[in-house]
């Protein structure tokens, strides 16, 4: 096996919630670039509809299972589907989430419905699924992979509002820690990426402020916000073999960001 081939995916097979979202959209279409075939999963028939259709013009054949991640009944459908379908499940890349600049209050005033809405977005969709997609890997008896996405927000608090993402994200990043722990004994590594602000449709009117972008980027040593694609490296790192001996383990993908903190 060459270098560059240890980061190849044929054969595996990718579960993807929130894989039409801005994120997971450019991640499923990667993974399948690399080799892998994919299960998209997500609660917008729409957009589930448009990335798959963009991803069979580009040759590959998603299955995509529309299913809402909070609930446990759907997140388990959605892994029997995709076992059914492409007869394992390899890698989980958890892609829902965010929502934190639509709820920002005082800390000391958080409202408890708010608080509720970001964790079941950020969290109980990453539980539900892992739990589902972990099961079968077990199952299959294979090992496996779990990518999590978490942001710089897991580690850094910021003076703006943001104490239910902050909570959601830390608790990604120990969970990641914990899952390592507990299902390295199945050969199933999990890690996560911490990105800062990507450009995506959901921090699109944050960043199309000039004022609110050049303060983000004046803060980033690389002078920029990140796009979708410099996400898709680090995945495959950890979709692989190239990153057999790494689990428990939160790349932060910043520019640079949190060095400065
Ligand atoms: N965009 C950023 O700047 C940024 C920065 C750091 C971390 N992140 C994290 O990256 C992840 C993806 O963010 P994004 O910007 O791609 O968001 P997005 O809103 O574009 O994508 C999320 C996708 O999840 C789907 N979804 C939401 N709830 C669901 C549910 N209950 N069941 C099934 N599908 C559901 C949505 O339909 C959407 O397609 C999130 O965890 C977010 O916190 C984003």
């Amino acid at each position: 096996m060459g270098p560059t081939d240890m980061f190849r995916l044929d054969g595996k097979v990718a579960f993807i919630p929130g894989g039409s979202g801005g994120i997971g959209s450019t991640l499923a279409a990667g993974v399948c670039e690399a080799g892998a075939q994919v299960a998209v999963v997500d609660r917008d028939g729409d957009g589930l509809a448009r990335t798959c259709s963009r991803m069979r013009e580009a040759g590959s054949q998603p299955l995509a299972i529309a299913a809402d991640l909070t609930r446990k009944e759907d997140a388990d459908r959605a892994v029997v589907e995709t076992v059914d379908h492409f007869g394992r499940l390899d890698i989980v890349i958890n892609a829902i989430g965010g929502g934190a600049g639509k709820v920002l209050f005082d800390a000391e005033d958080y409202p408890v419905p708010e608080w509720d809405w970001i964790f079941d977005l950020n969290l109980r969709t990453t539980l539900l699924a892992t739990q589902a997609a972990v099961r079968a890997m077990i199952e299959g008896g294979q090992g496996g992979k779990v990518v999590n996405i978490s942001s710089v927000r897991g580690q850094l608090g910021i003076n703006a509002g943001y104490s239910a993402y902050v909570a959601a994200k830390g608790a990604i990043d120990s969970l990641t820690r914990q899952w390592a722990t507990e299902w390295a004994k199945h050969g199933i590594t999990v890690n996560a990426i911490s990105p800062t602000f990507v450009d995506t449709p959901q921090v699109a009117m944050l960043l199309d402020d000039p004022d609110f972008k050049a303060a983000i980027v004046n803060r980033v040593p690389l002078g920029r916000v990140g796009e979708t694609r410099d996400l898709l490296g680090p995945v495959l790192l950890f979709c692989s073999e190239a990153s057999a001996f790494v689990t428990g383990q939160i790349l932060t993908i910043d520019g640079g960001l949190t060095a400065t903190q």
